[in-house]
């Protein structure tokens, strides 16, 4: 099959050195509808690592354990307009959003006990427990990539920064390894694109998972988690990103995209070839494509 250019622009993550073993040019998409029927095409059952994809996952269920007064005291809900791995804080030195590493290891901080002498076992309780959630939105039990964990927590010298400096400034509750090593690990959980519609359907009809019936979420914890992907999903892309597709959106650098059309749909795609912002070329290309094509842009 020929290629187009766009097909081969972009190159795969290689700052986690698992990353670069991936094959450059899989593709998957999936629809999921609001009556739970999953629509697929291409490398639709074959499974990659949620990457950045799951801090909108977190989001929400700090979001539900916490509330949103609480969290908001901790992490912004405004664009940074820097790169996700910046350390993006306000004036108060809250990380700028929940979509960027820094928010989102605070989030991860947050889903711990709020201590400094952690027990052994507390990140292993904490990721079990973030696991049962992320499965439920799926639909199905989700798994680590044990490989591409133990790569990114070998060379995770930035995030390991970020950490230790949004300690200093005070804005965690628990210790900064322990609250990085939760962030790698959900990071690394694997997903398909399959996965990736259902998990999007979940948040479009109010938090009510489309293949089981089950309440996930409330419709409040969906809304401002979508609200928030909506501003800030695709990092300093975002906003050409809702110019031209409109649709609340996640990316990861594993070369994974969400994308949620409100009441009606969710959508994962799948490409590993990333753009400057960490984001799919393909995988926005094709939103761009189904956006345009079935009048899926919000506005
Ligand atoms: O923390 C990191 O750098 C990666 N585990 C996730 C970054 C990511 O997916 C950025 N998104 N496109």
């Amino acid at each position: 099959m020929t290629m187009c250019a766009v097909e081969r622009s972009g190159a795969v993550a290689d700052y986690i050195p698992e990353l670069t073993r991936v094959a450059p040019d899989g593709y998957g998409l999936s629809l999921c509808m609001h009556d739970g029927h999953v629509y697929s095409h291409g490398d639709s059952a074959a499974s990659f690592t949620i990457q950045s994809i799951a801090k909108a996952l977190t989001y929400a269920m700090v979001l539900t354990r916490l509330g949103p007064r609480e969290v908001d005291r901790r992490i912004g809900v405004e664009p940074s307009g820097e790169a996700f791995n910046e350390i993006s804080v306000d004036r108060a030195r809250r990380p700028k959003n929940p979509m960027i590493n820094a928010g989102a290891i605070t989030a991860a901080s947050l889903l711990l006990p709020q201590v400094r002498d952690l027990d052994d076992g507390a990140v292993d309780a904490a990721f079990d427990e973030l696991v049962a959630f992320y499965s439920a939105c799926a639909g199905r039990r989700l798994t680590l990539d044990e490989a591409v964990y133990r790569s990114e927590a070998r060379t995770g010298a930035r995030n390991r920064a970020i950490a230790y400096m949004l300690d200093s400034f005070g804005g965690m509750g628990a210790e900064p390894e322990a609250a990085l090593d939760l962030y790698l690990r959900q990071c690394s959980l694997r997903v398909t694109t399959d996965d990736l519609a259902v998990i999007g359907c979940t948040l479009a009809t109010g938090g009510v998972n489309p293949r089981t019936g089950r309440q996930v979420v409330s419709p409040e914890v969906a809304q401002r988690v979508l609200s928030v992907m909506t501003t800030c999903g695709m990092y300093d892309g975002a906003g050409d990103w809702v110019s031209s597709v409109g649709l609340p959106a996640k990316s990861g650098v594993g070369g994974g995209i969400l994308a949620i059309l409100p009441g009606q749909l969710g959508i994962g795609v799948y490409s590993p070839r990333l753009d400057a912002h960490g984001n799919s070329v393909r995988g926005i290309e094709t939103c761009r494509h189904l956006s345009t094509d079935l009048g899926l842009h919000m506005f």
